[in-house]
């Protein structure tokens, strides 16, 4: 019914042949010679041609550095002589209960204000990963479990922190006041003597840490310098970054849909997910946003509490106000930011991956039993060919 299978026997090769020989004359004839591709306004070679919508959502992670709005909890924000004494403190020991633990000692400037540690030594008995200070003062929450509303309320729970600096509220009134430079310190900052009250003197110092730490923004990196290229239209630029981190790029905000919740310059929607990283922890669970929310919700030291020097005209306690307490947010995490990510090893809020494969990985192989069941269905395993998680890994190195 078909042909002689002796005919199809030799067809094949022959084809093969001559598909060959035409193969190989093609190679072997100048250039000028070859069949012309049909004419396109493509992106020269180098640069992958991104789709308009694609495009948009590169633009949409820059400009870089972002304007940001100073905190109005925090009359000292912007002073310089606040962020003049904060600095001093950021590396002083001598505010520990023992003088032997500065901020520095975890959020090293070396390395990118964190430790290279998986997990911190004495904070939250060794639970969670110390987080680099670079850009916090773009994050709506502080810490990975967000129990912090502000910049200067996450720097006053290291302070009195058990596992930490140490202090009470009365031992660090004490430390201030009888150590001249300090006190010294204090009024050239803010203009005016040391307050009597020690939990008002200690948001202050808290507040002058905030003013240092809100000038700690990360440098550019080569994904703005081709972002920038993009949104002008400059192809001769954009085509110096690499095509591997291009053909990332494409994935993280494609297939991938990374930014779903790593949006914005930052990367980062500031919010809270679960990603299916293991939260137990030796005697129990870290139940991450849900204990943070208890925590920032009865502090005295959120947006909505006495210590807030704009009172009731702070634009971002909004936030603070409205948040619920939901089963949701049980073993749900923040969304860390992903600049400069090669210098901020190892991952997660509990350090357990160490590279930046291991964090494509984590995404390609994703268990998908361990994500809650009415929590994120935007994550599905990727399945990356080696190649595509190389890819996605040298786009995010070029953060
Ligand atoms: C023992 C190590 C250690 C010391 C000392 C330390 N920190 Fe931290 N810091 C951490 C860890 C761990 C976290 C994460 C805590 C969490 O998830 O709630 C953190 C979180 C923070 C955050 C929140 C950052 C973010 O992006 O969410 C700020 C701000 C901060 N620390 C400032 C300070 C300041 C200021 C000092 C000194 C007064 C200090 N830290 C001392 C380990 C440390
Ligand atoms: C549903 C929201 C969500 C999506 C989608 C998502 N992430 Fe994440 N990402 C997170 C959260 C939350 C964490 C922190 C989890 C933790 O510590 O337990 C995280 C952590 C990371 C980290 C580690 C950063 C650090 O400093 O520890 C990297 C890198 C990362 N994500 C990259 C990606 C990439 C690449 C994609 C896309 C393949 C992606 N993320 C998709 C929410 C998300």
């Amino acid at each position: 019914m078909t042909r002689p299978p002796l005919r199809r026997r030799w067809l094949k090769p022959l084809m093969l042949g001559a598909a060959l020989l035409a193969a190989m004359t093609w190679l072997t004839l100048p250039a000028s010679s070859q069949p012309q591709q049909p004419p396109s306004t493509a992106a020269p070679a180098g640069l992958l041609e991104f789709t308009a919508d694609e495009r948009a959502q590169i633009v949409a992670h820059g400009p870089w550095p972002p304007v940001v709005r100073p905190d109005a909890s925090n009359r000292v924000a912007t002073q310089a002589t606040a962020v003049q004494w904060g600095v001093s403190l950021f590396f002083d020991a001598r505010l520990s209960g023992n003088g032997k633990l500065a901020c520095a000692s975890c959020h090293q400037s070396a390395r990118a204000f964190q430790d290279g540690l998986p997990t911190a030594v004495g904070r939250l008995n060794g639970r969670r990963n110390t987080p680099s200070l670079l850009d916090s003062a773009q994050a709506r929450w502080l810490g990975w479990g967000g129990s912090h509303d502000s910049l200067w309320a996450a720097s006053l729970t290291p302070l009195l922190d058990d596992g930490e600096m140490h202090q009470t509220l009365t031992s660090l009134g004490e430390r201030l006041r009888n150590t001249p430079e300090l006190a010294q310190g204090y009024q050239a900052a803010f203009g005016q003597a040391l307050p009597s009250d020690d939990a008002t003197l200690a948001v202050d110092v808290a507040k002058a840490l905030a003013a240092y730490q809100s000038t700690l923004v990360s440098t550019r990196t080569p994904f703005d310098d081709f972002r920038d290229a993009l949104s002008r239209g400059d192809a001769q630029a954009a085509v110096s970054y690499p095509l591997a981190a291009q053909r990332g790029l494409r994935l993280f905000i494609g297939e991938g849909r990374c930014t779903v919740c790593h949006a914005g310059p930052r990367f980062s929607n500031g919010e809270f997910a679960d990603i299916s990283v293991p939260f137990f922890v030796p005697g129990g669970v870290d139940s991450g946003r849900y204990s943070g929310l208890q925590q920032l919700l009865r502090s005295n030291y959120n947006r909505l509490g006495k210590f807030n020097d704009a009172g009731g005209k702070d634009p971002s306690a909004v936030g603070t106000r409205h948040v619920i307490l939901e089963p949701r947010h049980f073993g749900e995490f923040r969304v860390p930011g992903l600049r400069h990510l090669s210098e901020t090893a190892p991952y997660m809020h509990n350090g357990s991956l160490a590279r930046i494969e291991d964090v494509v990985q984590h995404y390609s192989d994703l268990n998908e039993d361990r994500l809650h069941a009415d929590g994120e269905r935007i994550l599905r395993p990727l399945h990356l060919s080696p190649h595509q998680a190389a890819d996605l890994a040298a786009f995010l190195r070029s953060l």
